[in-house]
């Protein structure tokens, strides 16, 4: 088979990333790329062989597959145009901004020759998986969960603090907590969220409650302007005299038993890519095109995950509506 060539859209951050690990495949060659910032797409076109085109329709005209590597609200129509033209689509999270234009993104991927896959690399992470697998096996059955992500700053980059760009703290990084409990736990039955402007000009505080068809629930809280003070990424599980605690995406520890000895994997020393899943997300993308297996995060899931967040938002509107002070 022919080499297959991808476009990037976006030469920032994690553009970079997914370059560094797609350079690793055999089957693909970083063919071209397009950025409005001169300086970052000429080190990328550097960093990488690819050639540097003007417009969006002179990358699909070159390319088999796209990474849509933009802020957050330019992701849909990128992602709907380049699946009409015949190119799979790997689109980093979210899928979209609001629920319209994710379903049109949905549609588009279900009348594609081409395969989608959204950017939700935590489900790849060894941690993650390690804790899917746990539950799967039945070692730990839910009872209840807690959750936190926090954020640093919606400073850097700088679209992360216009709403209108990122289409809310929640579809930022909070995101890919809430495709994790879907992931992990299944679909809430029942979302109760608040959530409050505190620092920046939009809800930035947020905590959740999610009830489950079994009765468990899981606790998720998330603040965007924590600092970078560890850990900010923790996931604790509990079951029948049983508990798994993540940090961060370094270790896993899970209890065996009352009174019995706790193990944990500690994953910090693989590199960061392989440790965040990037290498089995991208890995898997090249598989889906190649006709191995289905894409890693379907249209289908990744829309479920921009349900939930809209999920969050509602009930978060409806709890302030519903208040005493309002
Ligand atoms: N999965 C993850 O772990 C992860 C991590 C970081 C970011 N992300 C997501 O990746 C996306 C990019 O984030 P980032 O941190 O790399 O941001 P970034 O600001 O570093 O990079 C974005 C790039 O897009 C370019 N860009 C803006 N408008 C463009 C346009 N119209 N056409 C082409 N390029 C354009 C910018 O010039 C910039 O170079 C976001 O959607 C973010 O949510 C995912």
């Amino acid at each position: 088979m022919d080499t297959l060539r991808i476009g990037f859209m976006g030469a920032g951050f994690i553009a970079g990333i997914h370059a560094e690990v797609l350079a690793r495949d055999p089957r693909v060659s970083v063919h071209a790329v397009i950025d409005p910032d001169l300086q970052r797409v000429t080190t990328f076109a550097l960093n990488t062989g690819a050639a540097v085109v003007p417009s969006l329709d002179d990358l699909l005209g070159e390319v088999d597959a796209l990474y849509i590597c933009t802020p957050n609200a330019l992701h849909a129509d990128v992602a709907i145009h380049a699946l009409d033209a015949g190119v799979s689509v790997f689109s980093e999270k979210p899928m979209a901004t609001s629920i319209d234009d994710a379903r049109a993104v949905l549609d588009a991927s279900q009348r594609a020759r081409g395969v989608y896959q959204a950017g939700f690399n935590r489900r790849f992470a060894g941690v993650y998986r390690e804790l899917k697998h746990r539950l799967v096996s039945g070692d730990v059955v839910l009872s209840s969960a807690l959750l936190k992500m926090n954020r640093g700053e919606l400073r850097r980059p700088a679209w992360t603090g216009d709403p209108l760009v990122s289409g809310g703290f929640l579809y930022e990084t909070p995101i890919h907590m809430l495709d994790l409990t879907r992931y992990l736990f299944g679909e809430p039955v029942e979302v109760v969220c608040r959530a409050r402007s505190t620092v920046y000009d939009q809800l930035d505080d947020f905590s959740m409650l999610f009830t489950f068809e079994s009765g468990a629930s899981a606790v998720f809280a998330t603040s965007a302007h924590a600092t970078w003070l560890f850990p900010f990424e923790r996931v604790e599980v509990y079951g029948e005299h049983a508990a798994i605690v993540t940090e961060e995406m370094e270790r896993i520890t899970f209890s065996t038993g009352d009174q019995q000895a706790a193990l944990t994997l500690d994953f910090a020393q693989q590199p960061r890519d392989e440790r965040w899943g990037y290498i089995e997300a991208d890995g898997r993308f090249v598989d889906a095109i190649c006709g191995v297996g289905e894409p890693a995060v379907s249209a289908a899931e990744a829309f479920a995950t921009t349900q939930l967040v809209e999920r969050c938002y509602a009930a978060a509107r409806e709890a302030d509506a519903a208040s005493p002070s309002a």
